[in-house]
């Protein structure tokens, strides 16, 4: 490497639930994009930061190989990337504990997603929430990572996860780098029954298209999506949430701009545009839900993905664990 800094990229998502086009456009494309430009890529499936909110976990475990297969379904190339489960690699928590004893308390109460997922989840007040940002410090910097893609709800916690790096370095010699944040684009895609909100999985099956819905549901819900008043298909943020919204979402699916979309629909009426817009995201998402359907017919596969990476990922993890035991003076 003729002595060029190596770029590690690690990012994860929570195994919480469906996925929906928002998380395509905004999470799994940009990391698919990215993994050309890494030296090493880790794609984690953060199972035990899912945890903190959960009241019930029975669907965990196959919440996370659904994540993980959805990561290889859109384009996670396995040679290229290294997909694991958090709860995997027993050293993240290890490192974590360690972590914990020089994270001031009140830098983890002043953090603001801290806040909302409490009010979010008000049975959730755990330790486990509290902690989070210390768990994901310990994700990010276990790999000695460079740079951590998220979106900007998520950048308080690479923030905390370099300050963590920067006390522990003082504290105890050299051991991590200070991850940059890369921070992904602003949410784009807005709910189909209220443009106002993001889309979300957490407002309501009609409110955003799983990349998994079935072609007839994905008519439905289009079909229902809220429109605006006025009959014109302009893109106008301001007067036209909701078509400007579904001009989006045809826009990424279709990769045209949006000027190109708008004449073509002059003089069409909202039914008709929502009737192709319909048809393009049927087709948009179907390569990836045969690649999806292949995947779930032999669940073997995916274990042995996840196997793999747990290797690949435990290796590394385990060396820092042994640098940062002797730089502590753990024995
Ligand atoms: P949800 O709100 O459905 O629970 P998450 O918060 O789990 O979604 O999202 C994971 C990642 O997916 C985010 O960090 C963000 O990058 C991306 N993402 C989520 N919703 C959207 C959206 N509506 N538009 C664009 N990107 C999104
Ligand atoms: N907290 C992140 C989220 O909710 C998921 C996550 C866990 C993560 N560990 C990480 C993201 C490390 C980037 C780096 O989306």
């Amino acid at each position: 490497m003729g002595g060029k800094k190596e770029k590690i990229i690690l990012t994860g998502l929570r195994p919480t639930g469906a996925l929906h086009i928002g998380n395509y456009f905004g999470a799994l494309l940009p990391f698919v994009k990215m993994q050309e430009t890494a030296d090493k890529f880790f794609l984690m499936v953060a199972d035990l930061h899912a945890l903190t909110t959960l009241e019930d976990s029975k669907n965990l475990g196959q919440n996370s190989l659904s994540l993980a297969m959805a990561f290889v379904a859109s384009g996670i190339d396995l040679k290229k990337s290294v997909i694991f489960v958090q709860s995997q690699i027993p050293q993240h928590s290890e490192l974590a504990i360690a972590l914990s004893m020089i994270t001031p308390v009140p830098m983890l109460e002043l953090n603001p997603t801290y806040k909302e997922m409490r009010e979010e989840h008000p049975k959730n007040n755990n330790l486990g929430l509290l902690a989070y940002p210390i768990l994901q410090a310990s994700d990010i910097l276990i790999y000695k990572s460079t740079e951590v893609p998220v979106g900007k709800d998520q950048s308080p916690h690479i923030e905390i996860a370099r300050e963590i790096a920067r006390k522990f370095n003082n504290r105890f010699g050299n051991v991590f780098p200070e991850p940059k944040t890369i921070l992904q684009k602003e949410a784009k895609i807005f709910s189909l029954q209220e443009p106002s909100q993001k889309m979300s999985k957490s407002h309501g099956e009609k409110t955003y298209i799983a990349l998994f819905d079935s072609p007839d549901i994905i008519r439905e819900k289009i079909k229902i999506a809220v429109t605006d008043s006025g009959r014109e298909i302009k893109y106008d943020e301001k007067n036209k949430p909701a078509i400007s919204n579904l001009l989006t979402i045809y826009g990424l699916f279709e990769e045209k701009p949006i000027k190109e979309i708008e004449k073509e629909f002059e003089g069409k009426t909202y039914a008709e545009f929502k009737k192709d817009l319909a048809e393009i995201i049927i087709k948009g998402l179907a390569p990836l839900q045969k690649k999806y359907k292949e995947l779930e017919k032999k669940p073997a596969h995916i274990k042995s993905v996840l196997e793999d990476g747990a290797k690949k990922a435990e290796k590394i993890a385990s060396q820092t664990m042994l640098e940062v035991r002797q730089k502590i003076g753990l024995i």
